[in-house]
């Protein structure tokens, strides 16, 4: 039998027949999603991107019935021709759109059978990813996979739109580029026409947004994919995709309030809820203090609590070691949580501060009483009354209640105590998950240093424009310098970054002098962004929106790379493709590269 179409043309798709078309001749293509036999009919639910028809082969009507019925196993692609047949009251399945009908099946074509498959289509799987990632083409047509690639393009139908509605352009930038240090470790593309040079892939397309701005296409956006060559996680991959944008002749309000008219829209029409404008608003230092990280979950309270000035004059070596470093000490207060935790939960909670690099974690059950009473906790004894009730007092603690205390180096603390607060939080459900909390973090630093080396390094990147009454301090106390840089963080996520850039060449110079470089080097790689700025640069400024992030918080989703087509594992490897693979001989030859393993220290 022919497994070509010969002739014969799909007439609806599987997601659209209803009780109008009863009585109608049609001709339907799709997947086999399950067989049923009852007695001599067999009842196919046949599936495609639109939904699922059910198609009925029956030996009375179907006329190759023996052919092909028996041969029909889960994905087998099938094509039938037959009527419409609206069923009989309480036959209906309300669960699919079709449910109304079914198609009696005078003649059936097997297009392809399928052999039999490495994992199931369907949502619940005990497949391992790896599984799934060899087979993605497999694990693509799982329903939660489809649903979440539909709505990853709906999202950016959606932002598309909103931006063209604000006179936004989607222009084209290269992906052949130039090495650039803009933070994260670059892939470089090796050059066949010139010998020993490469192309870098784009971290970003930033500077050709800029430069855009100087060309005068004010209101530029680009869907676009970066490349990073970055250790990947939940939320980070190699090459991910960003809705990247700048505007001209703007401030930081503008940027912001234009964004909030486009983020609100776009999520709006497709998650159905609303977003409140304007967003809420944070500063850095505040998200640090309060949050412990600069892109707080604000969907619940849970704040970190400075107990450092509390704390001076204890006998407690730990807190003591940490004030005389000049570090701190943080509290968490859980209202009337002492009885949830076990000595054994307490342990636990210890080792995920643990992983965060602080030394421990001291906890008190608050009970009746004043002093070293009113706490149960090893570290009581050693507080002595006054403290006791002074972190009472501030905490507003009462009977029942859990204080867990941290003390170490501000970073680390900050870290180990965010880390914990998201785990509560989580824990004990002090949260809707379903709830969209967005919140602009502003005024971050413009620099720190790099623990490792000393260095100063951009904390955005080095094109983002100190605030003006900081500028002076550039040279002076650079690490006090805030930047016009801004950050949209949705659930604890960060989904969204930009700033408002440098459009003066000798402030970007400045700039670049601050992080290190030499003037030659500044020519050697940004020369033509100092030239470009020589020629009149309007001020301009934009953003980045992280696609794969937004849609899997948007989809529900644990990890971008159910959000992403074809992702990659977090070694970075393809597993359908199997890249990255070796290469001939011939073709490094044309490359003029020779391959030698070096064992890196
Ligand atoms: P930034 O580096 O903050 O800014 O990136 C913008 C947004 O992109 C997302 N993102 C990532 N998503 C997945 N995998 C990754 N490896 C990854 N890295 C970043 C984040 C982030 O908020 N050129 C600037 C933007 C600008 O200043 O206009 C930039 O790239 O959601």
């Amino acid at each position: 039998m022919s497994t070509q179409l010969d002739g014969w043309h799909r007439s609806h798709n599987l997601g659209e027949l209803t009780a109008q078309h009863h009585g109608q001749e049609v001709t339907l293509m799709g997947w086999v999603q399950t067989r049923r036999d009852h007695g001599n009919l067999i009842f196919i639910d046949l599936r495609d991107r639109f939904g699922i028809t059910q198609v009925v082969l029956d030996p009375a009507r179907t006329s190759n019935i023996l052919e092909v019925g028996e041969k029909l196993r889960n994905e087998f692609v099938l094509a039938v021709k037959g009527v419409v047949n609206r069923r009989p009251e309480g036959m209906v399945n309300q669960k699919v759109a079709t449910g109304a009908i079914e198609v009696l099946v005078d003649e059936a074509k097997l297009l392809n059978p399928s052999e039999p498959l490495p994992f199931q289509i369907q949502d619940q799987t005990d497949a391992s990813e790896t599984l799934r990632l060899k087979h993605r083409y497999l694990d693509l047509r799982r329903p939660t996979l489809k649903n979440n690639i539909l709505a990853r393009i709906h999202f950016v139908r959606e932002m598309r739109r909103a931006l063209e509605a604000e006179n936004f352009l989607d222009i084209e930038t290269p992906y052949l580029y130039k090495s650039t240090p803009e933070g994260a470790r670059e892939f470089l593309v090796p050059s066949r026409v010139h010998a020993g040079k490469f192309y870098a892939l784009p971290q970003s397309p930033q500077l050709f947004k800029q430069v855009l701005m100087i060309s005068g296409f004010d209101r530029y956006y680009q869907v676009v994919k970066c490349f990073r060559d970055e250790d990947s996680r939940a939320d980070r991959q190699p090459e991910f995709s960003q809705i990247d944008l700048e505007m001209s002749f703007v401030d930081r309000e503008q940027v912001l309030s234009t964004m909030e008219r486009v983020i609100s829209r776009a999520w709006e029409n497709v998650s159905g809820v609303k977003i409140p404008t304007p967003l809420p608003r944070m500063s850095f230092d505040d998200a640090m203090e309060y949050y412990g990280n600069d892109k707080p979950d604000t969907r619940f309270e849970l704040k970190l609590q400075n107990l450092t000035p509390l704390v001076q004059k204890t006998e407690f070596k730990v807190f003591i070691n940490a004030v005389s470093t000049g570090g701190i000490v943080n509290a968490l207060h859980l209202k009337g949580q002492a009885e949830t935790f076990s000595r054994k939960d307490l342990d636990e909670l210890q080792e995920i501060v643990k992983q965060y690099g602080s030394g421990g974690l001291a906890w008190a059950k608050v009970k009746e009483g004043k002093g070293q009473e009113s706490w149960q906790s090893p570290i009581a004894k050693f507080l002595g009354d006054d403290v006791v009730d002074s972190i009472n007092t501030q905490l507003g603690a009462s009977a029942h209640d859990l204080i867990l205390i941290a003390a170490g180096d501000y970073r680390t603390t900050k870290a180990a105590l965010s880390a914990l607060r998201l785990e509560l939080g989580k824990r004990l459900k002090l949260y809707n998950p379903k709830q969209f909390n967005f919140l602009w973090v502003l005024d971050f630093p413009s620099f720190e240093r790099d623990p490792e080396s000393g260095r100063l390094i951009a904390c955005h990147h080095p094109f983002t424009s100190p605030r003006d009454e900081d500028a002076h301090l550039l040279e002076t106390a650079p690490e006090k310098v805030k930047a016009k840089a801004y950050d949209l963080v949705l659930n604890g996520n960060e989904v969204a970054g930009g700033s408002i850039r440098i459009h003066d060449q000798n402030l970007q110079a400045r700039v670049f002098a601050l992080l290190g470089l030499t003037p030659e080097e500044a020519q050697a790689k940004f020369g033509f962004l100092l030239e470009a700025l020589r020629y009149g640069a309007p001020p301009h400024g934009g953003m980045a929106f992280g696609l794969d992030r937004l849609v899997m918080l948007l989809t529900g989703s644990e990890s971008i790379r159910d959000v992403i087509p074809f992702p990659k594992t977090n070694k970075a490897a393809d597993l359908m493709t199997e890249a990255p693979s070796e290469v001939t001989a011939d073709e490094l030859r044309n490359l003029h590269i020779r391959v030698q393993k070096l064992t890196l220290e």
